[in-house]
């Protein structure tokens, strides 16, 4: 005979048999299925579920317009990580996905190539240029690259109470050879918003909240995927404990010293450069077509 918690579990599972949607049937039978076998693991106290309770309803109390703290929640239990995988597999040649992360401000300002987007912002500079081509190796002329990125303090634009025009963000286009440039700072590592009650989840499990430094990209270009994506430098502190789990090997690159003397469009000294090539994926086939 079934104990009563199999029972329990059975019956609340049943109880949706009449839900006309299947995917909402297929999701609600797994939630319950893994919320009580949560619930049976851990056999938490009615204490400790009140706690439980009230932690969900801080994170909920957090979120306003600028803020999300359930996105936040997810980020750092890498869900957000886990469902951007889901999406995105297998990649086989194509550029790897991250997360948009919460500082993406569609339609950000046109800039033509070789334009500087930190503008008078202090740090050191970045000479940044690749390249937008196909799985097959086509290069794309006219993709969308839309760039973002923190100042050198680990703060985006929108971050600031004072923000009025976009800073460190911007979208230029693919030339004919399918290739972009632009002058930028490098960006700083910084931490994920830690003042509120996912904050006080990661201090008490003695987890940092730093993400390490990345310049965020997002590509468009008919006829194929559009591409969210990351690229971190190989000397930035918290590449291997990423506070949101969004770092792969292959989005990391070397952001060496340029020679001296030797700065595009003859910018500032001294400088760093990126070189990064991005594949898309084509769009519309199925994983099986290749
Ligand atoms: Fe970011």
């Amino acid at each position: 005979m079934d104990t009563p918690e199999i029972a329990l579990t059975r019956d609340v599972i049943e109880r949706f048999a009449e839900t006309r949607d299947p995917r909402l049937k297929a999701i609600l039978t797994s939630l319950v299925s893994h919320l009580h076998g949560f619930v049976q693991d851990i056999e938490p106290t009615p204490d400790e579920w009140n706690e439980a309770i009230g932690f969900l309803t801080r994170i909920g109390q957090a979120c306003c317009d600028r803020r999300q703290e359930y996105l936040l929640l997810s980020d750092v239990l890498g869900v957000t990580t886990l469902i951007d995988i889901l999406n995105h597999r297998p990649r086989k040649g194509a550029t790897e996905t991250t997360a948009l992360g919460p500082f993406y401000v569609a339609n950000a300002p046109e800039m033509p190539s070789g334009a500087d987007i930190a503008r008078n912002q202090p740090g050191e500079r970045l000479h940044v240029e690749g390249s937008v081509a196909s799985e097959d190796g086509r290069l794309l002329a006219g993709a969308i690259v839309d760039v973002w990125q923190c100042d050198g303090d680990g703060y985006y634009d929108v971050q600031y109470p004072d923000y009025k025009e976009p800073e460190l963000r911007a979208r230029f286009r693919t030339d004919r050879e399918g290739r972009f440039a632009f002058w930028s700072i490098m960006p700083s590592h910084y931490p994920v918003s830690a003042g509120g009650p996912v904050g006080e989840m990661l201090a008490a499990t003695r987890r940092h909240p730093f993400r390490p430094a990345h310049i965020h990209f997002m590509i468009e270009a008919g006829g194929h995927e559009k591409l969210v994506t990351q690229v971190f430098p190989a000397d930035s502190p918290y590449l291997s404990s990423d506070a949101v789990f969004g770092v792969r090997t292959s989005l990391i690159a070397e952001f060496p010293q340029g020679p001296p003397g030797s700065a595009p469009e003859g910018g500032p000294e001294p400088w760093r450069r990126l070189s990064y090539d991005f594949t898309l994926k084509a769009a519309g086939r199925s994983p099986e077509a290749g």
